[in-house]
């Protein structure tokens, strides 16, 4: 067997592969400088364009877009009233900024657990954490594969909860043959640069109540009376109002420009995801010690943003971290989607939580390997080769 690039033999690839690189094609750089060159480059009319093409994609009555999907969960609290004392029920496996906007609109989280074989937040466990304090759920479709829309909406409609949906990974994911993000009542999508598209940072609200798109737009920029974006503009200075203390959440053009293109693109670039996906499952299947992820059903579309192997530890001689640092060695870079946020410092010191087992068992297995639009078949052939050869160095005999 070749000798691992960590233990000083000749690594898979001689040059590294970024996990997460974006795919930024000369199209997108053309409208970037065409904005350059119309000299309004902060919120104006590519971000509108944006936010149309948005909704049109999806399927929704508004888009508002927002300066990150951090800023997109943060209004959506605001925008439902959360406050201090309320409890806000969220799944560990996230981001930490899906539980951290909890905190400061001073709710207070409830992780519960998720699902095993899908690694998303169990239904079940919503229906059991539920209080009198219970105000809201945010769901994620981690990694791009849809929650159980049915089954949440149904018992947040029983108990009058609101529902924000974190889509960060999910633009082009389906549920029920429509967009999850199309879904009551509010949903927050990302546009970091690892994202499926990315506006190198930006966000996007989408909902089909109006009344909740309008205030997000007022809340989003200062809290300035609508339009207000136009005060300068050809059509003449406009005095604005400031209705409410809003926030500086918004996008800027010179963001959405680079977004415009990627969102004609984005169904293309699925395609390269979900063919590189299958490319996966079916070589990794034939490893004994790691679990492929799990299709989704046929009613429903997983967004391929990420490709997670689950590793058998108990096959293996080393843990989740030192098999990613053989990778590196091999010069393939990996992610972790996720630690569980009730494994962190902040959360475990703060806030108690227990019965997490799926999130526990997932926290300490997860590997996300790199799927991208812009990767060579070389570059997936040498991932495959680098997981082959670094699991079978671990694996015990
Ligand atoms: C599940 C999830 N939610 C929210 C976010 C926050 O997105 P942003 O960086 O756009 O604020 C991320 C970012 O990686 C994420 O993965």
């Amino acid at each position: 067997m070749d000798k691992l690039g960590i233990n000083g033999g000749r690594p898979v690839r001689d040059n590294f592969l970024v996990f997460g690189k974006p795919h930024i094609t000369e199209k997108d750089i053309e409208e970037v400088v065409d904005t350059l060159k119309t000299g309004w480059i902060g919120f104006g009319p590519k971000s509108i364009k944006f936010e149309n093409l948005f909704k049109e994609y999806i399927g929704t009555k508004n888009a508002v877009s927002v300066s990150s999907c951090t800023a997109a969960l943060d209004l959506s609290l605001k925008l439902y009233g959360i406050k201090e004392g309320d409890e806000v029920i969220t799944t560990p496996l996230t981001f930490a900024s899906t539980a951290n906007v909890i905190v400061h609109n001073k709710a207070t989280p409830i992780f519960v657990d998720v699902i095993k074989e899908t690694q998303n937040i169990d239904p079940r466990k919503i229906e059991e954490a539920i209080t009198p304090k219970t105000k809201a759920v945010i769901p994620v479709h981690l990694a791009g594969r849809p929650c159980d829309i049915k089954q949440i909406v149904e018992i947040c409609e029983k108990h009058g909860l609101k529902i924000i949906w974190d889509c960060a990974h999910a633009i082009e994911a389906e549920y029920s043959g429509k967009k999850v993000g199309s879904y009551e009542n509010i949903c927050a999508f990302s546009f970091y640069p690892t994202k499926n598209i990315t506006t190198c940072e930006g966000g996007m609200i989408t909902t089909n109540d109006d009344e909740i798109a309008r205030k997000a737009e007022v809340y989003r920029l200062q809290g300035m009376s609508r339009d207000a974006w136009k005060r300068y503009s050809e059509e003449g200075f406009k005095p604005y109002d400031v209705i409410m203390p809003g926030f500086k959440y918004n996008i800027t053009d010179l963001q959405a420009a680079l977004g415009i293109n990627q969102l004609i693109e984005i169904e293309e670039k699925w395609k390269v995801r979900d063919k590189i996906f299958k490319k996966y499952n079916e070589e990794f299947s034939k490893l004994d010690s790691v679990m492929t992820p799990v299709e989704v059903e046929e009613k429903n579309k997983h967004a391929r943003h990420l490709y997670t192997l689950l590793l058998k530890i108990e096959n293996l001689s080393a843990t989740r971290n030192e098999i990613c640092a053989a990778l590196q060695a091999e010069n393939i870079g990996s992610g972790i989607h996720f630690i569980g946020l009730n494994l962190t410092k902040y959360y475990k010191e703060n806030h108690k939580f227990k019965n997490l087992p799926n999130a526990g068992y997932i926290s300490e297995r997860t590997l996300s390997l790199p799927l991208a639009s812009n990767l060579t078949e070389k570059d997936t052939d040498d991932v495959i080769e680098a997981v082959k050869k670094v699991i079978k160095h671990y694996e015990r005999k």
